[in-house]
């Protein structure tokens, strides 16, 4: 999983300038995107495997040791939506940001499955919220402009 998110977000790079499509819409990146191997899976559960394991573990339980990854299975921070949301898009110190790399709806659906699966809140994503946590200029989430 180390590895993994690197090389995903070289390949989209890579995508977004092979055909100058650093548009400021999301939706416009995310067929490019998907074209190439890079976050798969549409349910939230799907997608937290495939994604978030690798870092939070499995069963969201987080991990200590060679950095810390904090629990998201009975966290109360995931109470609403727009936390997490924030955190999957545009990264948070030691996590990489995602949204340049998922779907809005792929997001909803993992935020709600950390909402749901992970804890027992109500699910109050919305692609509406995910639009405006994403940046402009989609690349400019690796702060690397
Ligand atoms: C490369 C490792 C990695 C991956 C992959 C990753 N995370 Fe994280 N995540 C972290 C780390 C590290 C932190 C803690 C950041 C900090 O506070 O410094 C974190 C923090 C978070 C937080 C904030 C928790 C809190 O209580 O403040 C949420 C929410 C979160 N991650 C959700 C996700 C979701 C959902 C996915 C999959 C779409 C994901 N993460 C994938 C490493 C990762």
């Amino acid at each position: 999983m180390k590895y993994v998110i690197p090389a995903l977000f070289l390949a989209t790079a890579a995508t977004a300038q092979d055909d100058g499509s650093a548009g400021t819409s999301p939706d416009r990146g995310a067929p490019d995107i998907f074209a190439d191997e890079t976050i798969t899976g549409t349910t939230g559960a799907e997608i937290y495997g495939n994604v978030c394991a690798g870092c939070h573990m499995p069963d969201g339980q987080g991990a200590t040791g060679a950095g810390t990854y904090p629990a998201l299975a009975d966290n109360p921070n995931l109470e609403y939506a727009a936390y997490p949301i924030t955190v999957v898009v545009g990264g948070l110190r030691g996590m990489p940001p995602l949204g340049p790399l998922m779907s809005d709806e792929q997001i909803v659906a993992v935020v709600e499955y950390l909402q749901t699966g992970l804890n027992d809140f109500e699910a109050d994503a919305t692609a509406e919220a995910v639009q405006q946590a994403r940046p402009e200029d989609p690349m400019q989430t690796t702060g690397e402009h």
